[in-house]
């Protein structure tokens, strides 16, 4: 046990290295190019370095059983990198949302580092760039569940959602519904009009014959937690993802404005989750999102009441070691 701290911590601090000597100095379409590539090209998923198989850290999610309560956050659509995440320590993978048609997303530079106070973190602007709902239906149907998938759509109308949802489902393990991601007003004016939603949310839950997830965002605490939960409870939905990046001001993107992602959510997540699990003390099982990047985060996120954590920009930053870092402290409780 003692020699394989060593070993993952070891890899922690290798890849440190790495992202701050030489991933983060690149401009950022290479080292977004760079480490997809690699992620595509390396098997880490073969390797059982970056797992930890342990039944005591199995959870549900929905009624889904997961091997343990990590989630890989929505930001990849390609088959090839969602299988190999799933043998990277996650209990559960989230794919990138889909919408009906492709898009080609906003313009670059549509993704940049911040490095705040609190760490390295992210702003994107990618505009939901994606290859529509029938190209990313085919390469699902070959993708394998070695952990459950949860598959994002995202749409404009009710109409959107009740077509992403009937024709993915079956090829998922839970629905994620968007209706919060900042850089479009594809999904984020959802929460502005709360009573539409409430109608959206129970046609969307009655069309979905798999368990859906209400991904909210953290702009919009208090519309959240007085209209938003409460909706998605009177639909059926037992499960909220608190949740996406947050909306922030950025003159270097094509549209100066993005979502921000990293450590800098962190307190805000917390909090969230504390004074989500107060107000709903009943069944709604809570995916925290937002800020994690260390195993002291993840625990204090489900201390704090969340039935799973979910994580992107640590996965970047901190690397594929992060989820087994993570499960080593977990397992040690
Ligand atoms: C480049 C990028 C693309 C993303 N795409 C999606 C998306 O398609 N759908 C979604 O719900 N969230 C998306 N997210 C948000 C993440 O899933 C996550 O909620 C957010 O980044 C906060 O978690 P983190 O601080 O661990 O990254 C994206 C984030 C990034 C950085």
């Amino acid at each position: 046990m003692l020699a394989s701290l060593r070993m993952t911590g070891a890899i922690a601090l290798a890849y440190r290295l790495f992202y701050d000597g030489i991933l983060s100095r690149l401009p950022e379409p290479t080292a977004v190019a760079l480490g997809q590539a690699t992620l595509k090209a390396l098997p880490l998923d073969r390797l059982s370095i970056f797992r930890l198989d342990e039944p005591r850290l199995a959870t549900t999610l929905g009624g889904v059983p997961l091997p343990n309560p990590l989630v890989l956050a929505a930001m990849y659509y390609d088959a090839r990198i969602l299988r190999r995440a799933m043998g990277l320590g996650f209990g559960a993978v989230t794919a990138k949302s889909i919408t009906v048609g492709p898009r080609p997303g906003h313009p670059r530079p549509n993704l940049v580092r911040v490095r705040t106070a609190a760490g390295p973190g992210l702003v994107n602007c990618n505009g939901f760039q994606n290859p529509g709902l029938e190209a990313f239906r085919a390469t699902l149907a070959e993708l394998p569940h070695r952990v459950p998938l949860i598959v994002s759509i995202a749409g404009e109308s009710v109409d959107d959602y009740v077509t992403l949802v009937k024709a993915l489902a079956p090829h998922a393990d839970l629905v994620e519904f968007n209706i919060s991601s900042p850089n479009t007003r594809l999904v984020y004016e959802w929460s502005t009009r709360p009573a539409q939603l409430r109608d959206l949310l129970r046609v969307v839950a009655e069309a979905s014959p798999k368990p859906l997830i209400v991904k909210l965002s953290p702009d919009f605490a208090d519309v959240n937690e007085r209209e938003i939960i409460p909706a998605a409870i009177d639909a059926g939905v037992r499960v909220v993802n608190y949740g996406n990046t947050r909306r922030v001001d950025e003159p270097r993107l094509s549209q100066k404005a993005g979502g921000l992602s990293g450590p800098e959510l962190f307190p805000a997540t917390l909090a969230n989750v504390r004074r989500t699990r107060e107000r709903f003390p009943g069944t709604l099982e809570i995916i925290a999102t937002g800020g994690v990047d260390s195993p002291a985060k993840a625990i204090a996120l489900l201390d704090a009441g969340a039935r799973a954590v979910g994580y992107f920009t640590g996965f970047i930053t901190r690397g594929p070691i992060l989820a087994r870092r993570i499960l080593e402290r977990l397992a040690r409780r």
